[in-house]
């Protein structure tokens, strides 16, 4: 099986968490275009979608998906998003696709986040991705420099703008052995908008597209 095999294998499984007649949480990513894609077989069953990301919110309309704002929903039954890395606590680094803040937002609305990934995702630590860190353009040096100080070598994530406007510094050579601790210490540095550690609001259930099939962990 290739990793995109998996990575369909995962995104279809999730099918089993959409609730009849509501509104479903999208993220964004390879894995996620896999479930929005399973999401369209079933579309006369649900109401629509709040999606995370300009590239998601695009594909959902394509297939008759009707996307809401995110302002006029209060809360969701189910959030459906891939990961760069997960660990066995179900926290995860995510963001590889930029869309990081945005994905945090529908997450904080959802009961419940079903994490969907290939094998590849899952780690012992945090942090052999890099991590992305949302940043507001002109603090993009204050914030580089207050990354070193926590350890990490920051990364400018060239030619890339966010959905929101801002840009992107991948933090590498970090070892997240606090999950928690460093989510909340970089999201605290002036000029941050958010970064990918999802410890506070990690995942609920992790479905992983393996060679032999999807294997889900409740
Ligand atoms: C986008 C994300 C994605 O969920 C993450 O990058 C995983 O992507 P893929 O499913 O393509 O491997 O966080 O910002």
């Amino acid at each position: 099986m290739t990793q995109d095999e998996m990575k369909k294998a995962a995104g279809w499984a999730a099918l089993k968490y959409v609730t009849k007649g509501g509104i479903i949480g999208v993220g964004t990513g390879s894995t996620v275009n896999h479930f929005i894609d399973a999401l369209g077989s079933v579309k006369d069953e649900i109401k629509g979608a709040v999606s995370s990301s300009i590239a998601s919110t695009e594909k959902l309309k394509e297939l008759g998906i009707q996307v809401f704002d995110c302002n006029d929903i209060e809360k969701l039954d189910v959030y459906v998003d891939g990961a760069d890395e997960i660990n066995p606590t179900k926290d995860m680094i995510k963001g590889g696709g930029a869309a990081l803040t945005r994905e945090k937002i529908v997450a904080a609305i959802s009961e419940k986040f079903v994490c969907i990934v290939d094998d590849t995702k899952g780690v012992d630590v945090l942090g052999q991705f890099p991590l992305p860190v949302e940043v507001i353009p002109m603090a993009r040096e204050q914030v580089a420099r207050e990354l070193r100080k926590l350890g990490g070598n920051p990364v400018y994530r060239e030619g890339v703008i966010t959905d929101n406007g801002n840009i992107i510094l991948d933090v590498q050579d970090m070892q997240i052995t606090s999950p928690k601790d460093m989510e909340y210490k970089i999201n605290n540095i002036p000029g941050v908008v958010t970064n990918g550690l999802f410890a506070h609001r990690g995942a609920d259930v992790v479905i992983t597209g393996t060679p032999s099939g999807a294997k889900i962990e409740e």
